[in-house]
């Protein structure tokens, strides 16, 4: 949600803070602020608005201190004033803090503060932590974070420095993640490896209920019960120039078109053609219990669920298994009542998403077994899973989805052929799906190869208000998706439907003002597909088609026409997304939107 980078070392802290808040303002940016260390002065400064806000501020100013803390806001609590910017501050400004999560009991916090005569200035939940850290300090900052934490309920990754402390950054995490950094001339914390990556890819993940204490020449790390714990750095595989633009105007374009590659990648070393059944190293741990597994629940919010969605179509085209799924928000909630075992695939590009946490922990209660497909190594889903698969598909920064949920897809494919081949599904099929996948990559270069068309086609059409989408099968949820690829980024209301259900409603919206998109390859549900958009067009709706290439009879029926490569109906979808992506692109892009960052959205969606 907000995002968090410090930096302590031999080098000026300034332009290290505001290039990671750059590299993190996807996660949240209303406001922005950091507070930097030389010796016993601090500089301190927070700006409305996006990152440049900050930097115009600071502009004027020479901030000389190698040591600081730095963050990007995503509001939750109190409206996007300089007020309620981060860091916050105790009435003696000695102590600096900055915030990612929830504190639960701030009121209560708050009043009692209030009653013993401390003045607040803003209205965060952040701002009783500060107060309640220089409530503690005795001269050791880590102990009265540690102090701190016993006292607050709710999630959080803090990062506090203090004005007698200096060159010494203390961080401690409950549900919000933090990462610290090793680097060469200095150490660093993150609540996103992307802040730091250009510095340095050895990292330490710091788990719930840890707090570490960060200097130029190292780390500790402890409990919250003041336990040592001894931790090495991990490598991460992320290129500094993952986290560039590399010429494309946006990520989320940039993203688009890698992703050939993020399919390469999904599959890399996993596709085993002779005997049909893929290798997925990260189950293994659990193959046994794994492979007699019956029922399987899918968790998920989004974008992720709608990857879900589709899975749920492959695992039963696929498998015998009974497969649900669900919207991690809602599952959390439910009366759960597994069969004996139960799978829980908990699905996230970030590894962060509270709700998807949440209900992994829900269903761990209930003895429910976990799995993850995650894109960001080490993050909690991937932790609290018993055994998973990384997506190893980069960092995505653009704020909507694109490569991670055909990367889920494929994934889920894997996942679905080779717990298929060790029940009915034959050799032939195993190989023709393996087949099949190996394409994919090329596949998808063709549909981006049109990019022009479908950037003509939004010019012509990205003036409506209204629009619906519907498939049928595995390409009803990249209706959803389409819907909300739209939505999201260009502010247009779009509807996903499955198209079965147009005449139980959504018909009477049908007029010369409102444009379909109908998802219509040439697969089992085709003759279906075409019966609903004749059922438009008698209706004077317009109808964008995406369906199988060469299929004349669907280019005459419909006004515009995007055609995808003929591959498998489970495979379709991965295809059918990218033309839906790129409606939803240009149309942002055509009405001027902030198309990396739309409004009231975040990448990482840490609280509830
Ligand atoms: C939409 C989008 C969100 C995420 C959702 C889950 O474009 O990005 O709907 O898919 O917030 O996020 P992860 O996959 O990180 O759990």
């Amino acid at each position: 949600m907000c995002g968090i980078v410090c930096y302590v070392g031999k080098k000026k802290a300034q332009p290290i803070l505001i290039e990671g808040l750059k590299r993190l303002e996807y996660r949240g940016y209303d406001s922005a602020g950091l507070a930097v260390q030389n010796g016993d002065h601090v500089d301190y400064f927070r700006a409305v608005g996006r990152i440049v806000e900050l930097e115009k501020k600071i502009h004027d100013h020479d901030i000389t201190g190698s040591s600081g803390i730095a963050h990007t806001r995503w509001a939750t609590h109190g409206e996007p004033t300089e007020e309620n910017a981060h860091p916050h501050t105790d009435q003696e400004k000695n102590v600096f803090v900055i915030h990612n999560g929830i504190i639960e009991n701030y009121q209560i916090l708050k009043s009692k503060l209030q009653k013993n005569g401390v003045r607040f200035s803003s209205d965060t939940d952040t701002e009783v932590l500060a107060h309640l850290i220089s409530k503690y300090f005795d001269g050791d900052l880590c102990e009265a974070v540690r102090k701190t934490m016993s006292k607050v309920e709710g999630t959080f990754g803090i990062a506090v420095i203090h004005r007698n402390k200096p060159g010494q950054i203390v961080v401690a995490r409950r549900g919000s993640p933090l990462i610290i950094g090793v680097g060469k001339d200095g150490n660093f914390a993150a609540s996103d490896i992307s802040a730091m990556v250009r510095y340095t890819n050895k990292v330490v993940h710091l788990n719930d209920n840890e707090l570490a204490t960060i200097t130029e020449d190292g780390f500790t790390i402890s409990t919250a019960q003041a336990i040592a714990v001894q931790r090495d750095a991990e490598t991460v595989e992320w290129a500094p120039e993952d986290a560039e633009l590399n010429g494309f105007p946006h990520f989320m374009l940039k993203e688009i078109f890698e992703q050939p590659e993020t399919l390469r990648n999904a599959m890399r070393g996993r596709l085993e053609q002779g005997e049909g059944v893929p290798r997925l190293g990260g189950i293994m741990p659990v193959w046994d219990t794994l492979k007699e597994c019956r029922h399987i629940v899918i968790v998920a919010c989004g974008t992720s669920y709608f990857a879900g969605c589709v899975g749920r179509y492959i695992f039963e085209k696929l498998t015998e298994i009974d497969i649900e799924v669900e919207l991690a928000s809602e599952f959390r909630y439910r009366k759960l009542n597994f069969p004996h075992n139960t799978y829980i695939i908990a699905m996230s590009q970030s590894g962060e998403t509270a709700d998807t946490l949440a209900a992994i922990r829900e269903a761990r209660r209930k003895g429910a077994k976990l799995l993850g497909i995650v894109n960001v190594v080490g993050s909690s889903i991937s932790r609290e899973t018993d055994a998973g698969v990384y997506n190893h598909a980069g960092p995505e920064i653009g704020v909507a989805s694109t490569k991670i949920f055909i990367s889920q897809l494929t994934i889920l494919t894997l996942l679905a052929l080779l717990l298929g081949r060790h029940q009915n599904l034959s050799l032939t099929e195993g190989v023709e799906a393996i087949r099949a996948l190996e394409v994919l990559p090329e596949q998808v270069q063709t549909i981006l190869s049109e990019a022009n068309h479908i950037q003509a086609i939004a010019e012509k059409y990205y003036h409506y208000n209204n629009w619906l989408f519907l498939g049928r099968k595995y390409c009803y949820p990249i209706a959803m998706e389409g819907a909300l690829k739209l939505k999201e980024i260009s502010y247009i209301h779009a509807e996903g439907y499955a198209a079965g259900e147009m005449k139980h409603g959504p018909i009477a919206l049908i007029n010369p003002d409102m444009p379909t998109v109908a998802i219509a390859p040439k697969d089992s549900m085709y003759d279906k597909m075409i019966n609903n958009i004749q059922e438009i067009k008698s209706r004077k709706g317009l109808v964008i088609a995406i369906g199988t290439e060469g299929d004349e009879q669907l280019k005459e029926m419909v006004d515009d026409f995007i055609g995808i490569p003929p591959t498998l109906d489970i495979l379709n979808p991965i295809l059918a997304v990218v033309p839906c992506q790129l409606i939803a692109y240009y149309c942002a892009r055509f009405l001027n939107r902030d198309i990396d960052k739309p409004r009231n959205l975040a990448k990482s969606v840490t609280v509830e």
